[in-house]
């Protein structure tokens, strides 16, 4: 009997696609002995934007987090989404940094590692990728994620080529990454199709959103086109900008006859104890009703749903709303003269903020971010298509030379953990608040002193109560 397994996204994407990531851990405690027993392929529940979300609005230390759900989800495979040289951070972080992430990630629990780059420059996930083959158990698994975007550039025989290279590289199974939930059934059929007779029994899975209203379709093509594992969200976590839904899906592959592993009573079961806390968030309103709709603009523009919000919040507040369609139709023209780079964390950020830029200034690139500038010198990697000669002009010069993101300075050792020592003091007491520290400094400082003013308090009302 065929097998397509699920892994449970309502941890960790379900969750910061619909309530910006600020589920706090004690909402969900009292399911995870169940989720233990639903038979998922995994559990997504790290990474991502969990970790800054823990230290920055709830007060959570992430690593103690990890290591309470490897406590009570003893017997999952528990799974986290990390950027490449980003770890969960917006920069390129040093080899050694990135090395000792993810040995302290293994060494609190976490079983599968996602790695992706966001323009598909794999150099940007080779120290990641050789830092899970060190600190490995039996468990580990290595998951090569690849940024899906549409684009001239980007052909199906281009994503096999890809593939290819993950599976050389020695990544254990491989993600396709549809962040903006453009994927057609039509792309997903030739794609999976393809990319399965070129990369034989290796493990292949599909994440994709619900935004466009495209998913179920996609994930059904998919499954039809030789699929093995497929991301899904508890259902009233389900749809809108997350995922589909989990006990839909083990509906419809029941009926193909295809074997899931999921016990029905306990998916169900799951569910039941996210809906209270779903009405809860809706309620207070952190979950944003208007996330759970189908918005199919994103298949016009190529851009995922959040980062149209975004632009409508910072229109608005520019008191510049009648630029939104201007700015709409620059941004497919910036993306194109950066060389197509797929709309993923932090390009699509930088790119809607650049169309919105050339829009209100009224001249093209007359001012050009930061982030852009350092794109264009080389600092994010090697962008999927050639760079427009007038944006390289302007920035580098007639003559400027582009940087390495894989220079020597990425392989220095030792300073960073050095600096955070010495800046933190005796507020760190393990290599994992040093490592909060080198991620998100100014959070993670909070964080510790909060943590430590908490101690000192119930220390003096023990001594009282004596
Ligand atoms: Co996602």
């Amino acid at each position: 009997m065929r097998k397509v397994q699920l892994t449970e996204t309502v941890l960790r994407d379900a969750q910061q696609s619909l309530m910006a990531t600020r589920l706090p851990y004690a909402d969900y405690e009292g399911t995870l002995s169940d989720m233990d027993k639903a038979g998922y392929y995994s559990i997504e529940c790290w990474g991502g934007a969990t970790f800054d979300s823990c230290l920055r609005y709830l007060g959570e230390d992430p690593w103690e987090r990890l290591r309470n759900l490897r406590k009570n989800l003893p017997n999952s495979k528990l799974q986290m989404l990390l950027r490449g040289q980003n770890l969960l951070g917006y920069k390129h972080y040093h080899d050694d940094v990135v090395e000792k992430f993810i040995e302290l990630s293994i060494k609190n629990g976490i079983d599968v590692i996602r790695i992706f780059d966001a323009l598909n420059d794999f150099r940007n996930i080779k120290t990641a990728l050789e830092a899970t083959q060190k600190y490995a158990t039996e468990n580990t698994i290595a998951s090569g994620c690849i940024s899906y975007t549409q684009s001239p550039v980007h052909t199906v025989d281009k994503y096999i080529e890809m593939c290819k290279e993950l599976k050389t590289m020695g990544f254990q199974t491989i993600c396709l990454k549809d962040m903006a939930g453009t994927m057609s059934p039509y792309e997903a059929e030739h794609l999976i199709k393809g990319i399965k007779d070129a990369i034989g029994d290796m493990t292949l899975i599909l994440h994709t959103h619900c935004t466009t209203g495209m998913a179920y379709m996609t994930i059904t093509k998919a499954i039809e086109s030789g699929i093995d594992v497929i991301d899904c969200a508890t259902s009233c976590f389900s749809g809108g900008t997350s995922q589909p839904s989990t006990e839909t899906m083990y509906y419809a592959l029941k009926q193909y006859g295809i074997e899931t592993g999921l016990d029905e009573d306990i998916i169900n079961k799951v569910n039941d104890y996210f809906k209270p806390i779903k009405q809860k968030y809706v309620d207070n309103g952190q979950l944003n009703p208007k996330s759970l709709a189908t918005d199919a603009q994103a298949l016009v523009y190529k851009v995922p749903g959040g980062m149209l919000s975004n632009m409508i919040a910072n229109l608005t507040d520019m008191h510049a709303m009648d630029k939104f369609d201007a700015a709409l139709a620059e941004i497919p023209k910036v993306r194109a003269d950066m060389g197509y780079p797929p709309l993923v964390t932090p390009l699509s950020q930088m790119v809607g903020n650049q169309a919105v830029t050339n829009v209100l200034v009224g001249e093209r690139y007359k001012n050009i971010s930061k982030e852009i500038k350092n794109y264009i010198k080389g600092e994010y990697g090697i962008a999927p298509a050639p760079i427009s000669e007038e944006l390289i002009e302007k920035v580098l010069g007639a003559d400027g030379k582009p940087v390495d993101c894989r220079d020597e300075d990425v392989k220095r050792t030792g300073e960073d953990f050095t600096a955070a020592k010495e800046a933190l003091g005796d507020l760190a007491r393990s290599e994992e608040d040093i490592m909060s520290y080198i991620c998100y400094p100014d959070q993670t400082v909070k964080f510790l002193k909060d943590r430590k003013a908490k101690e000192e308090n119930e220390a003096v009302y023990t001594i009282e109560e004596i």
